[in-house]
């Protein structure tokens, strides 16, 4: 058996295709929705990730700001300038790109951004929200891994095994909150886990969220399981690869996300569709 692909172009598209609509719709009564992002310094993959974001915007019809500072910005400064977006009419959103220059402090930059523009979904305000159960922004990449999950009728997982690899902040912890909240029976597994093939063994869905090559491996899941490869890594000949030995794990899942054209391009659709609910909140 060959697993059908998830293709997150495709499905990318699509949800883009309906936030431009919506973009339309709220800036023909006056309010375009506006992202501003903010990138910090000179780190490469930064860069290309950011000019996409900006690019993604345009595309669908929102206003879109790239405030670009040297590595040298002080944290004092980089906070002044969250306060005038959080109080900015024009932005619905915001997005301080990460990693930022290590003289500054993540976590109290991210704090200092309004939770009502907080699209990339970090803030703990965020965070509760998704654990409690009340209105938040979620965080992009999760948030992507469950819109391609509906797109081959997984949306209510009562019954299903969801196992996750991995337990960031930004993918991992996320990930887990928002398939319980669908009705998943979810395992939570890292680099503590004693025996990782046992746990995602009884999966029907696993999501490998690690940053590391072949932590997900065709022996380690079961027939007709459901794989969501979140990964970004290079191999051997610098060819993009994500976390799931793709090759043998396709012949085993019903289903599987490839590395480039899957989960990547979701993360920034996501980002379009928070911007978006932030814009239509206000003019709510
Ligand atoms: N760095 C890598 N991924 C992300 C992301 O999704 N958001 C932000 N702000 N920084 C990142």
């Amino acid at each position: 058996m060959s697993a059908q692909l998830i293709d997150g172009n495709a499905l990318s598209k699509q949800l883009r295709a309906e936030v431009a609509q919506r973009a339309a719709a709220l800036t023909a009564r006056g309010l375009k929705p506006g992202l501003a992002v903010i990138l910090v310094g000179d780190n490469p993959a930064s860069a290309v990730y950011v000019r996409n974001k900006v690019k993604a915007c345009e595309d669908v019809g929102f206003h879109s700001v790239l405030e670009k500072y040297e590595a040298t910005l002080s944290e004092a400064d980089l906070l002044a300038r969250i306060d005038a977006l959080n109080n900015d009419p024009a932005i619905h959103g915001i997005l301080v790109q990460l990693p930022l220059p290590k003289h500054i402090d993540d976590h109290k930059v991210i704090e200092a951004i309004s939770p009502l523009k907080d699209v990339d979904g970090f803030h703990v305000a965020s965070a509760g929200a998704l654990m409690v159960g009340e209105v938040g922004f979620k965080a992009c990449t999760p948030y992507g891994c469950m819109k391609m999950l509906e797109s081959i009728g997984l949306k209510d997982l009562r019954g299903k095994h969801a196992v996750v690899i991995g337990r960031s902040n930004i993918v991992g912890k996320p990930m887990a909150m928002m398939l319980l909240a669908a009705n998943a029976t979810v395992t939570i597994t890292h680099s503590g886990t004693a025996d990782l093939a046992a746990m995602t063994r009884q999966a029907d869905i696993v999501v490998a969220a690690v940053g590391k090559r072949n932590v997900l491996t065709a022996d380690m899941i079961k027939p007709g399981a459901v794989v969501i490869d979140v990964g970004m890594n290079r191999n051997d000949e610098g060819k993009l690869c994500g976390d799931v030995d793709f090759d043998g794990c396709r012949e085993v899942a019903s289903h599987i996300t490839p590395v480039p054209g899957g989960v990547g391009p979701m993360t920034i659709t996501m980002l379009l569709v928070n911007t978006m609910e932030a814009a239509e909140r206000v003019a709510a």
